[in-house]
């Protein structure tokens, strides 16, 4: 069955608005993480940022500490957030861009231009137990590039897909290129994951995407919630997973 990890970003997001600097405040992450997995969620995703804007250093530590399934750690490539990292030892660590010139046109790690530094951290990540994702655009030269690097997965950023969803030729053109992407990492022996702007409108047309094995959904599981609850929320999204045949 295709995978759900719930990136928690939002709700630090939200508390970080009101208590910035502060030790504790609501609402907590962690907890909601918890309620994500009591839901059935299969992972949970969060962004420790150089900036730590919403997730921060005890966040981690705590998921890393109470969660039961596995824990995604979404990071940059610096030396700060790695040697985190090895200390932390999630199940899998995804890297991705912070900076402008870590990113292509299309907003994806450039793993094309800094392939020889990805590869040593995915080698230090891999030596430590962890797994390695790298989140790239769905583009050739970039999925060539993660397969040099050695990773296990890569993430396609389906942002371009999701801006473009109401307009059908865009959107088929976007669909062409994830399609393609799934197509060329699965042959390359990556196994691929997707994430960014994915919400309960158009998954079932992402679903036309082969090879699939989890998806990273934040903003529109944390928005949901607002109204019908986090659980619900989890549970609706779990349930339109069901329809995807890898
Ligand atoms: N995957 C990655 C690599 C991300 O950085 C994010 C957050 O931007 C997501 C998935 C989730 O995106 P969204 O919040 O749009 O669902």
């Amino acid at each position: 069955m295709l995978k759900l990890g719930v990136n928690i970003d939002h709700v630090a997001t939200l508390r970080e608005a009101r208590y910035r600097g502060r030790e504790r405040g609501e609402p907590d992450p962690v907890e909601a993480a918890l309620i994500c997995e009591a839901a059935g969620a299969h992972g949970i995703t969060a962004h420790l940022r150089e900036d730590r804007r919403h997730i921060q250093d005890r966040d981690v530590w705590k998921l890393r500490e109470v969660i039961k399934t596995r824990l995604n750690l979404e990071m940059a490539n610096t030396p700060e957030i790695v040697a985190i990292a090895l200390k932390l030892e999630p199940g899998i660590v995804c890297l991705v861009p912070e900076r402008r010139q870590e990113i292509t046109t299309e907003g994806g790690l450039d793993v094309a231009r800094q392939w020889l530094a990805l590869r040593d951290t995915r080698q230090r990540l891999n030596d430590a137990g962890i797994d390695v994702s790298l989140f790239i655009a769905p583009d050739p030269v970039q999925v060539e590039a993660a397969a040099r690097v050695g990773s296990q997965f890569v993430e396609l950023h389906t942002g371009a897909f999701a801006e473009h969803f109401n307009r059908k030729r865009e959107r088929q053109e976007e669909l062409d290129r994830l399609l393609a992407a799934a197509q060329q990492a699965h042959a390359a022996g990556l196994r691929v994951n997707a994430g960014h702007g994915l919400n309960y409108q158009n998954l079932g047309v992402l679903f036309q995407v082969p090879h699939l094995v989890e998806l990273n959904i934040g903003h529109s599981i944390i928005s949901r919630s607002i109204t019908v609850g986090l659980a619900t929320a989890v549970r609706e999204m779990l349930v339109l997973l069901e329809a995807y045949l890898a």
